[in-house]
Formats: C-alpha cells, sequence, structure tokens
C-alpha cells in the first residue's frame, strides 16, 4: 500500500467506515445493494489494510469487525428481535489462492493433529438460523446485527423445503442449525415478469429477492415465492459429533435440507481442485452461488480455532472473480450528495454482464478518473462482483479513438453552481454551498428522515416535494408544517398526511443519541454519536466542549472534534438546536437510560474468568447493565464463558466439555454493540 500521512489515513478511514456501513445499510435493509460484492469487499479490504498500518484507528466499531445488520426495524414491520444464542458470525473472504494456502499454514500451525476440510458451495442467499426443539421447529431468526435478529418463524414455515416436524433417529433436544434461504433462477425469474407486468421495480438479483421476500409482511405472499433453503452449520451443546460433515449427514436423516454438491477434501490441494471444477460448473447451477467455502472439518479443532470478532477462523470463502465485459464510455455525469461530496458515474453502451444488462458505472472520484486515464468513446472494462452496480477497471488503450477527449471534472457545483473545493488529503470534491445547495439541503432531510436517525415517514419524493413547494429549508422545519399543507401536495390524501404527522410526533421520543445522528454533522456518524450522547449526557454539555474535552473521548480526534465544533459554533447550527429543542426533541440522555444500557444480554447467565481492559467489577456491571447475570461457576445454564487473559484452566475445560461458547473480551464488545 502506497505511504499516507497519520491525518489522511483517519480521514480517510473515516470515510471507508462511513461508506461500508452504508453500503452494509443498502444491502442487508435495503435489500438495493449499491455497489459490488467485489467493490465492497476491495473497500474493506483497504480499510483493513489501513487499520493495520495505524492501529490507534482501529476502533470497535469499525465494520472490519462487525457483520452488517439486516434488522428491520422500518415502520410497518413487526418482527421480534429476538437475541443469538451463539452470534451468527461472517465468513473471511479471498479472491487469491495463495491466500487459502496461509489459511492452511495458520490451522497446521495451531495444531499437530491431522484435520481435514468440508468443501461447500457459497449459496448467495440470505442468511438464516433455525432452532430446532423436541423435533419440532421452535423458531428462525436472521442473522440481524450478529447479536439479535428477526424473528421471521411465520414466513419460514412458508418455505416447502423446511420441515416443522423432524424424523429420524439421534435427534437433539434442542439445537440449532443455520444455512441460507435462497431463490432459484427460475422463481426469481417468474417473480420479476409478475412485477413487471404489475410495473412494480423488478429486484436486482435473486439474493435481495430472496431477503426481500423473507421479510415480507404477509405470509400468504411468502408461498408464492418459491424460496428454496439449503443448510450448512449445525450448533447446540453436547451435540454427539466429531465432524462437521457427520453433522451434517445426520441433519440431513433427520429431513432437513443439506446441498448434495459439498465434498470432504482431505488437504488444501484438494480443496483448491474442488474451487477449480466449479469455476465454470457454477454456471450450469439452477441457483446464484458467489464463491466456496472451505472448513475444517474436525469440530474439536474448529473449537481449538475458534473466532474472530467477525468470522471463525476454522473457515474461510473464496469468491469467484467478477465477470468482465468491455463497451464504450459515451459520458460522465457528476452526482452531488448529502455532504456536498461529487461522484462520477459513467454512463456507458448498455452491454450484457453475468445476466444483465449495464448501463452505468461508479468511477468515485476525481483521482480514479486520473488513475484510469480515461476518456469518452474509450472502450472500458466493467466488471461486477455481486452481480450489481459495475465498476471500471480499466481502459482498452488500442481502441482509443483518435479524437476522444478527456471527460472535464466539473468545477462548479452541478446543482447549484458554486466552485467545488478539494480537501487536503481527501480524494473527493466538495460543493461548498453547505447552505442553499438544494441537493444538499435535501440530502440532510433524508438524512435527518431516515431510520437509524428520526424515522419519519418521509423519503425522497416527499422531501422533494416539500422543498420544491417551499415548505422546508432548514431542519426544523419539519416541524411546522401543517395539515393543509401536507394534503396540497401532489397524490397526497388526509391519511397519508395524518400518517406522515404520526411519524413527525413519533420522532419527538426518538433517543438524544439518534437525534444528533440526524443533525448530519459531518464525521458523526452512528456510533460517533452514540459515543459522544453518553459522554456528554446533553446537547448544552455537548455545545460547551472545548476541543480538548473533545478528543479525550474515545474515538474522537482532531477533525471530528473540529466538525463538531464548527457545527455548534455556526449560527445555522445554533438555530437548530434552538428551533428543535423548541419542537420538543429530546436534547439529552433519558434517565433510565443511563442505568440500563441495553436487553442484549436478558435471560443470559454469564461466567467470567482472567483479566480484561477493565476491572472484572466493571465487566460484571457492564454484563448487568446489558441485562444478564453473572455466576461464578460453568454449569449447564451458562450462556456464555467470557474469558479474559489468563482464564483459569479449569472453566476452560469445563466451558468446552459442556459446549459451552467462550467468548473473548473483543467478541463480547462486538456481541453488547460497545465501540
Ligand atoms: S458457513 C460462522 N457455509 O456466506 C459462519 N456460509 O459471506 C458460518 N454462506 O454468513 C457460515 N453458503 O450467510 C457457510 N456453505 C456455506 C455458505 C455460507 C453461503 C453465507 C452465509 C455467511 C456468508 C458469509
Amino acid at each position: 500500500m502506497a505511504k499516507i500521512s497519520k491525518a489522511a489515513a483517519k480521514e480517510r478511514i473515516d470515510f471507508l467506515k462511513k461508506e461500508l456501513e452504508q453500503q452494509n445499510y443498502n444491502y442487508y435493509v435495503r435489500n438495493e445493494p449499491a455497489i459490488s460484492d467485489f467493490e465492497f469487499d476491495l473497500l474493506m479490504s483497504e480499510l483493513q489494510g489501513l487499520e493495520h498500518m495505524f492501529p490507534e484507528f482501529a476502533t470497535e466499531d469499525s465494520p472490519t469487525r462487525h457483520v452488517g445488520s439486516d434488522l428491520s426495524g422500518q415502520a410497518g414491520s413487526d418482527f421480534a428481535q429476538v437475541p443469538h444464542r451463539y452470534p451468527m458470525l461472517s465468513l473471511g473472504n479471498t479472491y487469491a489462492k495463495e491466500e487459502l494456502y496461509e489459511f492452511d499454514n495458520r490451522i497446521r500451525k495451531a495444531t499437530d493433529a491431522p484435520y481435514s476440510f468440508s468443501c461447500e458451495l457459497k449459496f448467495d442467499g440470505t442468511a438464516i438460523c433455525l432452532t430446532y426443539r423436541q423435533g419440532r421447529l421452535l423458531r428462525a431468526l436472521t442473522r440481524g446485527d450478529g447479536a439479535k435478529g428477526d424473528d421471521v418463524t411465520r414466513n419460514v414455515v412458508n418455505i416447502p423445503a423446511i420441515p416443522r416436524v423432524l424424523h429420524g433417529e439421534g435427534i437433539p433436544e434442542e439445537f440449532e442449525i443455520r444455512g441460507e434461504i435462497y431463490m432459484p433462477f427460475a422463481a426469481f425469474d417468474r417473480l420479476n415478469t409478475e412485477r413487471a407486468e404489475a410495473e412494480l421495480e423488478p429486484f436486482a438479483n435473486p439474493r435481495n429477492a430472496a431477503s426481500g421476500s423473507l421479510k415480507l409482511q404477509n405470509p400468504a405472499e411468502m408461498r408464492t415465492r418459491g424460496l428454496d433453503c439449503v443448510l450448512y452449520h449445525v450448533l447446540g451443546e453436547n451435540l454427539p459429533f466429531k465432524t462437521h460433515i457427520e453433522a451434517l449427514e445426520a441433519a440431513r436423516s433427520w429431513g432437513l435440507p443439506v446441498s448434495e454438491y459439498s465434498r470432504h477434501a482431505a488437504n488444501i490441494d484438494e480443496a483448491v481442485a474442488y474451487i477449480d471444477a466449479w469455476d465454470t460448473r457454477r454456471k450450469t447451477l439452477p441457483f446464484a452461488t458467489d464463491g466456496i467455502v472451505i472448513k475444517v472439518n474436525e469440530l474439536d479443532l474448529q473449537r481449538q480455532l475458534g473466532f474472530t470478532a467477525k468470522s471463525p477462523r476454522w473457515a474461510t470463502a473464496w469468491k469467484f472473480k467478477p465477470e468482465q465485459a468491455l463497451t464504450p464510455l459515451l459520458s460522465v455525469d457528476y452526482q452531488v450528495g448529502r455532504t456536498g461530496a461529487v461522484t462520477p458515474v459513467a454512463n456507458l453502451e448498455p452491454v450484457l454482464l453475468s445476466g444483465t444488462v449495464v448501463k452505468r458505472a461508479s468511477l468515485h472520484n476525481k483521482d480514479q478518473m486520473d488513475l484510469l486515464d480515461i476518456h469518452i468513446g474509450d472502450y472500458v472494462y466493467v466488471e461486477k462482483g455481486g452481480e450489481i452496480i459495475p465498476k471500471i477497471t480499466g481502459v482498452e488503450l488500442s481502441k482509443r479513438p483518435e479524437d476522444a477527449l478527456r471527460p472535464e471534472f466539473p468545477v462548479c457545483c452541478p446543482d447549484c453552481g458554486t466552485p467545488l473545493v478539494r480537501d487536503e488529503d481527501e480524494a473527493r470534491h466538495y460543493c461548498p454551498n453547505r447552505e442553499s445547495c438544494p441537493v444538499q439541503i435535501k440530502g440532510r432531510f433524508i438524512h435527518f428522515a431516515g431510520r437509524k436517525a428520526m424515522d419519519i415517514l418521509a423519503g425522497d419524493a416527499t422531501v422533494e416535494a416539500l422543498y420544491n413547494k417551499g415548505f422546508i429549508h432548514t431542519l426544523p422545519d419539519l416541524y411546522t408544517l401543517t395539515r393543509e399543507q401536507l394534503v396540497s401536495l401532489e397524490g397526497w390524501q388526509e391519511k397519508s398526511a395524518d400518517n406522515f404527522l404520526a411519524s413527525l410526533e413519533a420522532s419527538r421520543k426518538v433517543p438524544f443519541e439518534r437525534v444528533l445522528y440526524a443533525l448530519g454533522i459531518r464525521h458523526v456518524g452512528e456510533q460517533t454519536a452514540k459515543t459522544l450522547a453518553r459522554h456528554f449526557g446533553s446537547i448544552d454539555a455537548l455545545a460547551a466542549a472545548t476541543r480538548e474535552e473533545l478528543i479525550q473521548v474515545e474515538d474522537i480526534g482532531g477533525i471530528v472534534a473540529d466538525s463538531i465544533q464548527a457545527w455548534f459554533t455556526s449560527d445555522a447550527g445554533r438555530e437548530t438546536v434552538r428551533r428543535l429543542r423548541e419542537a420538543g426533541l429530546q436534547m439529552s440522555v433519558a434517565d433510565d437510560a443511563r442505568q440500563r444500557l441495553s436487553e442484549t444480554l436478558a435471560g443470559k447467565t454469564i461466567v467470567i474468568s482472567g483479566n480484561f481492559s477493565i476491572s472484572r467489577e466493571a465487566m460484571k456491571e457492564l454484563i448487568e447493565a446489558h441485562g444478564g447475570k453473572n455466576a461464578g461457576s460453568v454449569s449447564g445454564k451458562t450462556a456464555w464463558l467470557l474469558a479474559g487473559e489468563k482464564a483459569g484452566p479449569e472453566k476452560l475445560k469445563k466451558a468446552e466439555k459442556l459446549g459451552i461458547p467462550i467468548l473473548s473480551e473483543t467478541a463480547f464488545n462486538h456481541l453488547i454493540g460497545k465501540e
């Protein structure tokens, strides 16, 4: 990786974190990914590289350390959120064969015993966790944020592949089995044809269709969607299996859908041969796959290897390289975002790539355009990873027309005409006209109304309409909207106006940390807002904080501190706070929230052992603050053993014997969402 200054690294890390969080949200919650998986993986590995070089900026809340969340929590969605018994993690992935050998070397170093692998297709669907008790399906949870998932049982019972009752020998009293719910191509094509006929937006790919269908509020409609399921991971206490494959074979014998394409590999070379065989063969499958998963087969060794904060050390995913196409670049558009950042987007001669027609591709920023030395009329290589918005990866110089010209990166904002600025060390150009640039203003409202912010029923179209009518200019204007104004909007009826006003009313109770996030202060993302809210307790305390006080807070650097101060000392910022307070929004942390941080550990008994980065007493308080109970010794009732440095060997042994999951401090922090 090229040399980079510390300040630039921090900015880039902040940017990548935000970008990856946003992409996770697009992917898991909106089911509308905006970038390809390949591009996502590239951003993720860039962030990993930077965090490795600058460990002081590697925070617990980084997307490198937690899985993307699919929790709905949307208006109108009423899935209960239920904690996972065992955290539901993701997989490390690679596109390079050397890394598979490195994966094998790491395992070899950890053991003297012989080991082997299970090689499996990586189904491109949406993860599901099924619990069976006394041979009956008890519950189905989505992955959620890894610690808790949406309870989608009522929908899952409508998937014919998933048995409600099991039959056969040796079914454990209770166990979990995890896998993927996916939509075969045939069902996907049928669904999209029906949607086109009904003038509904088609799904971008089978994965989004599967995950969108699973979250439908109407189980009867679910039944028509043709979903299928494959299961690939058995978990439970005291299960009698020695290997992963043995566990899956047992599951198959009880009637559960287990992949028929998995193979045992005696060593990594055999696993690589499996990968090579499927590289082309996968194209003949009736469903989407995005790679191959290689897992250590021996369960003792799996337990010994354990987990990082985000993924098991005993498994890895090989991702298939995206397919390429060559097509002419017709023109470049420049889009302005909420923060004023300008993104170039390429318009392409439509071309078929991995089964869909591609017309547009992101060019990221001016540096990227310069790096590619892209010209209008050039034949460009486009790639797709997760079959969504593609990326331009190169230019075919031999095909460049003689008169081809470089696209001119604009010097002025395409929306409001203000001259653009480029921050030092930043690859992006910004429109500095924060106060009156229409796209930025509208972007701020869309952010403010967002689900993770104030959760107000106002999407792009509503904000556009309210803005065009001149009803809203600064955020507090939302709270002055009248019913008459709302019904005057095209297509609005009394009912939609009432729903909107009800969501506005409900937003007055939104906790302070989300209000702070909703303000859209640059560099204050969801996690930073939480940290600031907990640290300062109120907006007045935060506004009064000096730069020194701010940078003393964990994870707050100079750039963030400056941005916070600039916001609170600006006239517009002060006026916004004054009017939002007047509108009745939460401007401080509620008292009960201070005592109880969450219910994540409700009903869980946790045993701690060893030393942690905080005192043992503080750790116990933390467990209680998240609703958990402390116990002194490991028993069948223990949910987790939280093992710090020098954890007691007896406790560890007992937990392993009883099959009780052992959590590291990092994994625990992740579980409770502690930054
Ligand atoms: S094993 C502890 N096996 O890929 C993690 N995952 O990118 C266990 N996936 O979250 C996961 N096919 O949703 C596993 N044969 C397979 C899979 C598979 C698809 C999904 C799964 C996982 C994601 C990671």
